[in-house]
């Protein structure tokens, strides 16, 4: 998507969000409805969820698109290095990325943003993945981390 119009198209659907994840003080129902309408909104993405560390395990959470893996080997791909850098990764081609986690092989490229919480202590990631290679920049980067923000509790 051209950057001026993915500039646009996250600025409504953020002021989408920000009236819609009010509605519930459930971090789970937040996390699916950001989901959601990212999912349907935004048409480069082809996967989008959480993973979430739960017992020490980079576990799926809510998410849409093809089934994924539910648990990911620890330290190894984009989410669990995300995580431990505790910032954001924008891949261009996962195929070079080492040790990338290919759960589906139409994925070409990916974002991960780390979830924190108020304390700024990281709960999980927001992944999501494009069949396009090179379809995320510093704008989804940038929008994707203000969107989280909205649904902390
Ligand atoms: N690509 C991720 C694995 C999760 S799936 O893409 C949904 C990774 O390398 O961490």
């Amino acid at each position: 998507m051209e950057e001026h119009k993915k500039e646009k198209r996250y600025s409504r659907v953020y002021d989408q969000l920000a009236v819609l994840v009010k509605k519930s003080h459930n971090q789970q129902a937040r996390m699916a409805t950001v989901v959601a309408v990212l999912h349907h909104k935004m048409d480069h993405f082809f996967w989008t969820g959480f993973y979430m560390i739960d017992q020490g395990e980079m576990t799926v959470n809510v998410y849409q698109g093809p089934v994924a893996c539910q648990i990911l080997e620890k330290n190894k791909g984009v989410c669990w290095a995300s995580y431990n850098r505790k910032e954001t990764l924008v891949v261009e081609d996962v195929h070079q990325f080492p040790g990338h986690i290919a759960c589906d092989s139409r994925s070409n490229s990916e974002i991960v943003v780390p979830f924190k919480n108020r304390e700024g202590e990281i709960l999980g990631v927001l992944d999501i993945d494009s069949k396009e290679k090179a379809a995320f920049s510093a704008v989804d980067a940038g929008w994707l981390e203000k969107i989280l923000q909205l649904i902390i509790l």
